[in-house]
């Protein structure tokens, strides 16, 4: 739904994208052989975990010589880095590193990233790039409301949005009082902001007595964490804006990977001439062809710093062909995490799928977590999902929840409990939402 503050400049968003953006295909292909070619063999070169990787898996960057030669290179996985903390994943002396960043990760150390001078150019590129096709132009305000710190969010953006010559409001995460009064005063264009904590600022206008829709906001770049095209439109609506989807991860870059565009919202253009995507059968790790639905995996193609080599994500998705950048790729929203994933007595659910049940109905706003539990042997999902304050009675609205079970058990398939609790009772995220609590007794 394109909001009525979207002013289209009847195609002239093709005139200000960049040359590899208008590049064709066969164009970004050459491209990326040339500049895989380069990245395996400055990974083998130089760094001691991919040396040992490949010499394992019997390959050597001199067999690589078209892109489907990739497959034959080992994945990298989460743990490969884990056990290289901090540094010993970088390809260059530690003081040729202009900046670390950190995930946070929820258990054990965290997993170190580092960028030299041209990383950081690069990813201030393609993040720019990203706030152009969600919009943004230079001249306009950006209120970045990602967390700056190890986090790559707010940085990330931060860079892009100097680089595309906007004024950045570098508010971060949090103090949510504080983030209206300042869209309310300096007016911004462009919010960057997670979407569960969008939310929470929409709640937070109302309870200031300001309607969301008449705020300066035109555009916004929601990622971080999976969101679904419901929850697009309860925002877009909530605040008459053009809401897109940004996509990336810290082992990557960032975030600046792949971004949807204003005009179409059809899918996130990969940037395809930094990061080389692959779809693979999480089960076999065979590469499937584009559009089948698997784990996507990156490789990077110019970074100097951390170059990483068919990272496994975990993010379930499949590749679009390109549209208006024809030379890239699409990804298809992000279903989910495979971590993320519920197996409820044999069905596989998304908190994604919860999200879409919830936001069909007019009396859940979107704010919900999900707990699980086990009563004997039988493992049973309760939804905490929170009602609108014009809504709430007080009395659970029980004909409402019903609907919603039934809805999710004709759709999922599994037997869900929905329980409504009163608005502000369920924890607001600054950040990334936590969805599922799981509760089962562990072994
Ligand atoms: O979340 C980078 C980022 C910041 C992206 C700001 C977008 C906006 P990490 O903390 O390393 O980096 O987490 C990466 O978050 O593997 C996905 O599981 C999830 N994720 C990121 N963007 C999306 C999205 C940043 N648009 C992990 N849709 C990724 C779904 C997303 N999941």
């Amino acid at each position: 739904m394109a909001s009525s503050k979207l002013q289209s400049n009847a195609g002239g968003y093709r005139a200000e994208m960049d040359a590899a953006e208008r590049a064709s295909r066969d164009e970004i292909v050459a491209l990326q052989t040339k500049r895989l070619a380069w990245s395996l063999a400055h990974a083998y070169d130089n760094v001691a975990h991919y040396k040992k990787a490949f010499d394992k898996a019997g390959v050597h960057p001199g067999d690589f010589k078209q892109l489907s030669d990739l497959a034959r290179f080992p994945f990298t996985v989460k743990t490969d880095l884990r056990d290289n903390y901090p540094f010993n994943m970088f390809a260059v002396p530690r003081e040729k590193m202009v900046r670390v960043h950190a995930s946070s990760g929820t258990t054990g150390k965290p997993i170190v990233v580092g960028y030299t001078q041209a990383d950081i150019d690069v990813w201030a590129d393609v993040m720019a790039r990203s706030i152009r096709a969600a919009g943004g132009r230079t001249g306009m305000i950006m209120h970045n409301a990602y967390g700056y710190g190890l986090f790559t969010g707010g940085l990330g953006a931060h860079y892009g949005a100097e680089k595309l010559g906007c004024t950045v409001v570098p508010v971060s995460g949090g103090m949510t009082e504080r983030q209206v009064q300042l869209i309310n005063d300096f007016k911004p264009d462009i919010i960057t902001v997670t979407p569960s904590y969008m939310l929470a600022i929409s709640d937070e206008f109302r309870k200031q007595g300001l309607d969301p829709r008449k705020s300066s906001l035109k555009f916004g770049i929601f990622g971080a964490e999976p969101w679904t095209n419901a929850m697009r439109a309860e925002i877009e609506q909530t605040f008459d804006m053009d809401a897109t989807d940004i996509y990336g991860l810290s082992e990557v870059i960032g975030p600046g990977v792949a971004q949807e565009c204003v005009e179409t919202k059809d899918g996130l253009h990969i940037w395809e001439d930094h990061f080389y995507p692959e779809v693979i059968d999480p089960e076999t790790g065979a590469v499937l062809p584009d559009g089948g639905k698997g784990e996507l995996v990156f490789t990077s193609l110019t970074k100097e710093a951390f170059p990483i080599i068919r990272y496994r994500t975990r993010d379930l998705t499949r590749l679009l062909p390109g549209t208006a950048r024809p030379g890239m790729r699409r990804m298809e929203k992000v279903t989910g995490r495979s971590d993320d994933m519920i197996i409820l007595r044999g069905v596989n659910v998304f908190p994604t799928q919860i999200e879409e049940a919830l936001l069909a109905t007019d009396w859940c706003g979107g704010h919900f977590i999900i707990e699980l539990t086990r009563d004997g042997r039988m493992d049973e999902m309760t939804v905490l999902a929170e009602a609108r304050p014009e809504h709430w009675d007080g009395s659970g609205l029980t004909a409402h929840t019903e609907k919603v079970a039934t809805f999710i058990k004709n759709t999922i398939g599994i037997t869900a409990r929905i329980k409504a609790v009163a608005p502000e009772t369920l924890e607001r995220s600054l950040g990334k939402a936590k969805r599922v609590y799981d509760k089962r007794p562990k072994g």
